[in-house]
């Protein structure tokens, strides 16, 4: 009887001791998401896992997570693993964007495809309310194998979309050519997943198949490495705040930043060559005369 007892004191003892460990280690890998994001859509849809997040969609709900702070310059970057499967209707978007009607907006919008075929990546850019500006890529990695590393680096003089540190795609500051730039708004980071399937696959003709369900999106990295805004603040004052001067110096004011390097203007001719499936600058059905950044874009029409 007694060895009985004691065996299994030393049983609940072990267990919860393994326990406190795993929760112990549960907060711990989690807390990069915790200080830096929050679920603000169907948090019930969330569940963790270690450094692990999954977020679902279903035929309730998609879900939806944004960043607690609001950035102005600096590059976020998150490691998604897209979902697995028949993900045919359904769009994962990484984003960042500013509020109110004249917003900007950086895009990622990953776009689910039947079994088999590949997932698109969307990327566009809202600037002071106005988008229109898609550009659609296949990768050259299936995304929903492993977790890849999808950055937004921005400062004034060009906004970057990363996908593995390979640049896919660069808005330069044309604003000497008298075209806004934003530069003035902060932005939070945000991630969503739903349902799309009016437009998303092949055109929107296949729809989402809710009996191959949950669709999930994991991801892990959470990395924002950026200027921080107090909401309370007015954006001049955020643009001031977050510029480099004589007294503070940031990472990505550098004039190495400015622009591309040489390497990475190879890497994104290699992208647009070989990865490329639509550009609205070559859209002519869509836009007759070629948008005025586009020509300075370096686009050629075909
Ligand atoms: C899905 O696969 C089809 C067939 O390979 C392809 O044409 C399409 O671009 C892919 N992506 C989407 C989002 O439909
Ligand atoms: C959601 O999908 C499941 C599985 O296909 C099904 O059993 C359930 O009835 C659906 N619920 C709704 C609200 O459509």
């Amino acid at each position: 009887m007694a060895a009985a007892t004691s065996a299994s004191k030393i049983m609940s003892l072990s267990l919860s001791v393994f326990l406190g460990l795993s929760l112990f280690l549960g907060l711990v890998s989690s807390a990069k998401f915790d200080q830096l994001f929050q679920p603000y859509w169907a948090s019930d849809h969330f569940t963790y896992e270690g450094e692990l997040l999954h977020m679902k969609l279903d035929n309730f709900s998609g879900a939806g997570f944004s960043s607690k702070n609001k950035y102005m310059f600096g590059k976020v970057t998150v490691q998604i693993k897209l979902i697995e499967g028949d993900s045919a209707g359904t769009v994962t978007a990484f984003y960042m964007s500013s509020d109110g009607p004249l917003h900007n907006e950086f895009d990622f919008e990953f776009l689910g495809n039947t079994t088999g075929e590949p997932y698109s990546v969307q990327t566009n850019l809202y600037i002071n309310g106005v988008g229109n500006r898609e550009q659609r890529l296949d990768l050259w990695f299936d995304p929903t194998t492993d977790f890849h590393s999808y950055s937004i680096f921005w400062n004034q003089r060009q906004v970057v979309f990363l996908v593995d540190e390979t640049p896919i795609r660069v808005h330069t500051n044309m604003e000497s050519k008298g075209l806004p730039f934003p530069k003035d708004q902060a932005m939070g980071v945000y991630s969503s997943i739903w349902n799309a399937d009016d437009w998303a696959t092949q055109g929107g003709r296949v729809k989402t198949d809710w009996s191959h369900g949950p669709f999930v999106a994991s991801y892990k990295g959470f990395d924002i490495n950026a200027c921080e805004c107090p909401v309370s603040v007015a954006g001049a004052d955020n643009a001031k705040k977050c510029t480099s001067s004589a007294d503070k110096k940031y990472w990505w004011d550098e004039p190495v930043l400015s622009e591309l390097n040489v390497h990475q203007n190879h890497q994104l001719v290699w992208v647009k060559n070989h990865h490329m499936v639509y550009d609205y600058c070559t859209d002519t059905a869509r836009f007759p005369v070629t948008p005025v950044e586009c020509v300075h874009h370096g686009h050629h029409r075909h």
